[in-house]
């Protein structure tokens, strides 16, 4: 079994690492935090309000049995609201179970051409693959990661300041360690790197260091 689980908090630094390990070592890549900002970003544009459960719910349902993951790709996902509104949707105890199977699936069946899946989100590790033969938890300081997102929506054009996005990201955080379904935690056998001060080409390095003395590649 090929599954490498990386999870961590927002702007963490994880689905970048995520991507480049997926190239370097031929895995398919699952984004599940696209899953519930891909919910919540329905939730919002056919079925109400996010923080209605029952909304929620139908929208993760809508959003399972219509899925296609090219929907994954809609820029408007990236977007602030869509963040906090995943992290409401999010804590549904259904809405999380309507995206189970997905996930699953995907780490044990990757696609032709793949030797393995990587995903990444809160509850890899602990939930949707406890077997996985590697877990990462990235994390880095608040500040850090404050810049690198406000970094991000700036280059998209999107006008935002530290302060706003260092008080949405704290609030995100927040609502994700503290739920009662799936919350935001290493697993006892993850193995946490913290990118506060390393580049993107060292958080590589340390990774694969990690995946190719776990995984027979
Ligand atoms: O990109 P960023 O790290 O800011 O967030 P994301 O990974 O896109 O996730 C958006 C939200 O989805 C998170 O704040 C969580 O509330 C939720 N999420 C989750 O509950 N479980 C996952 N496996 C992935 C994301």
């Amino acid at each position: 079994m090929n599954i490498v689980a990386i999870d961590g908090p927002a702007a963490s630094g994880k689905g970048t690492l995520a991507r480049k390990v997926a190239d370097k070592i031929g895995f398919a890549y699952l984004d599940t935090g696209a899953l519930y900002r891909f919910v919540a970003h329905t939730v919002m544009q056919r079925f109400g309000d996010p923080s209605d459960k029952n909304d929620a719910i139908e929208a993760a349902e809508f959003c399972r049995d219509f899925f296609d993951p090219s929907l994954l790709d809609n820029p408007d996902l990236r977007l602030d609201e869509a963040g906090q509104a995943a992290s409401k949707v999010a804590v549904v105890p259904k809405v999380r179970t309507a995206l189970l199977d997905l996930q699953r699936n995907f780490a044990v069946n990757p696609g032709a051409g793949f030797k393995g899946a990587i995903l990444d989100g809160r509850d890899i590790g602990t939930v949707i693959c406890p077997d996985a033969p590697v877990k990462l938890f990235v994390t880095a300081s608040d500040e850090v990661r404050a810049e690198r997102r406000t970094k991000e929506l700036q280059s998209k054009g999107i006008s935002v300041t530290k302060a706003a996005v260092l008080k949405d990201m704290r609030e995100r955080d927040a609502r994700d360690a503290a739920r009662d379904t799936a919350p935001m935690k290493p697993a006892d056998d993850a193995i946490t790197i913290d990118s506060s001060d390393l580049t993107p080409a060292e958080m590589l390095d340390k990774a694969l260091d990690i995946i190719k003395e776990r995984l027979s590649l």
